[in-house]
């Protein structure tokens, strides 16, 4: 029965049987050692040509990395051995010998990304994918030990929701349709039947910008809930962010410490609540500590979002935005009407942006201007306008950007490397 190498490892002693792929090869006179992999673990492997048959050696000295293979052998402990053991085999069956893998020590981030579906078996790569899975599970469960259902938007839609600079055009039978850069104005009409509900989908925009934050087709965890205000939406993301980062340290210590990741930087996040700043005196923080002028009504810029990060140790929640910055459908501050309840939660470590939301603006009147304003026709969004019409309650969401998440919390330099295929202006192959 074949085990996987991480149970090997577990167990210490006595014969074992593993299968899996070369991870790498060292042959002598008499001697191989091989690293093999699965997607549990690597260990080394030993074979001495006495050993083994005449065929086997044959079939051994073929061995390229990457082959796939089975083998049985005596365990042992042995402290030079990558992860600690060693199996000394007894018994070996190639399932086929490699051509020459592509990847080899010179790889360059463009070479990686041309053999993005073989790279996928790199260990850096596969410990992201873990964690990865870790967050996708961490977000389905949050939402549903909080009572949320789970509830689907279209892909294909017929308007914007997050300005038209971003929107992704796409001919539908001759007619100009767009990618959904957001569930949101679906998933507002569906909180009159089923109150909180999330989904987990992918939300795409055409970003024309090189940065190591910006896909153009991303995961977005989003979120909307009737009878909320604005500090309950803060106190969702707030509790979703902690649940993840939670999760992941409880299951995901190995992949971690393969990723390099310092985790004393994520463990302030589970312990300390939060701050929440107002847009305004987040101008003031940046003008004081940072030397760094902003003029009010100006959006927060990638530099300025990175020079608060540093300030802190954890998100922190930027509330109160000036309306202009912001989407239309955002509720106006009674107490100032220059600003709107939007919220973005800032990562630390300039992993920027990793949630925007707010509370939803109750009046048409007010939403019809607003998409005036940006050039909208409002004809187009009746049936979104329809869900302040028939009993409308306060209500609010956000959405996350899951690669975003997973990019801060593995410490990756580059956001590409948060999704198995990623997609950008430049890249869209594999
Ligand atoms: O701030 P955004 O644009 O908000 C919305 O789409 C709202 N409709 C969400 C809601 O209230 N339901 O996007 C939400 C999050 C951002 O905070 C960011 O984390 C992520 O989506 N995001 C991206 N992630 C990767 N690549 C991109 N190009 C992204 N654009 C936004
Ligand atoms: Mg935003």
């Amino acid at each position: 029965m074949f085990i996987p190498i991480q149970e090997a490892l577990k167990k210490g002693k006595g014969e074992v049987s593993i299968r899996g792929w070369v991870y790498r090869e060292r042959k002598q006179k008499d001697m191989v050692f091989l690293v093999i992999r699965d997607s549990s673990n690597i260990i080394q492997a030993v074979i001495k040509q006495d050993k083994v048959s005449k065929k086997e050696w044959n079939d051994i000295n073929k061995i390229l990395i990457e082959s796939s293979l089975e083998i049985e052998g005596e365990l042992k402990q042995d402290k030079r051995a990558v992860t600690g053991y060693e199996i000394q085999v007894s018994k070996i069956n190639v399932i086929q010998f490699s051509e020459i893998f592509p990847i080899n020590k010179d790889q360059s981030p463009e070479l990686l990304l041309d053999n993005r579906h073989l790279w996928l078996r790199s260990r850096k790569l596969t410990s992201v994918l873990k964690i990865r899975s870790t967050i996708f599970f961490a977000i389905h469960n949050y939402f549903r030990n909080n009572n949320f259902y789970e509830f689907q938007s279209p892909i294909i839609q017929s308007t914007q929701a997050e300005g038209g600079s971003t929107l992704f055009d796409l001919n539908y039978f001759g007619k100009k349709l767009f990618l959904a850069q957001t569930w949101q104005l679906y998933a507002e009409p569906a909180i009159f039947a089923l109150e909180k509900i999330y989904c987990i989908a992918p939300s795409f925009r055409a970003e024309k910008s090189k940065t190591s934050r910006h896909l153009t087709e991303y995961w977005h965890a989003e979120m909307e809930v009737a009878w909320a205000n604005f500090d309950d939406i803060q106190n969702y993301g707030e509790g979703l962010i902690k649940f993840i980062v939670k999760e992941v340290l409880e299951k995901n210590k190995d992949e971690l410490k393969i990723l390099g990741r310092d985790i004393s930087k994520l463990e302030p996040v589970i312990k300390k609540r939060f701050p929440r700043i107002t847009y305004t005196e987040a101008l003031k923080i940046l003008k004081d500590k940072c030397k760094i002028k902003v003029d009010w009504g100006k959006d927060l810029r990638t530099i300025e979002e990175d020079e608060l990060s540093k300030l802190y140790d954890v998100p922190i929640i930027v509330t109160r935005y000036p309306k202009i910055v912001k989407a239309f459908y955002m509720k106006d501050d009674e107490k100032d009407k220059k600003v709107v309840l939007g919220c973005d939660f800032i990562a630390p470590e300039c992993y920027g942006e990793i949630i925007g939301g707010s509370e939803r603006e109750p009046d048409p009147k007010k939403i019809i201007l607003r998409l005036k304003e940006q050039g909208e026709n409002p004809e187009n969004y009746k049936f979104y306008l329809d869900t302040r019409k028939y009993g409308s309650v306060p209500h609010g969401g956000f959405g996350m950007g899951v690669e975003r998440i997973v990019s801060w919390i593995c410490g990756l330099d580059s956001i590409k490397d948060a999704i198995p295929y990623p997609r950008t202006m430049l890249r869209y192959t594999p």
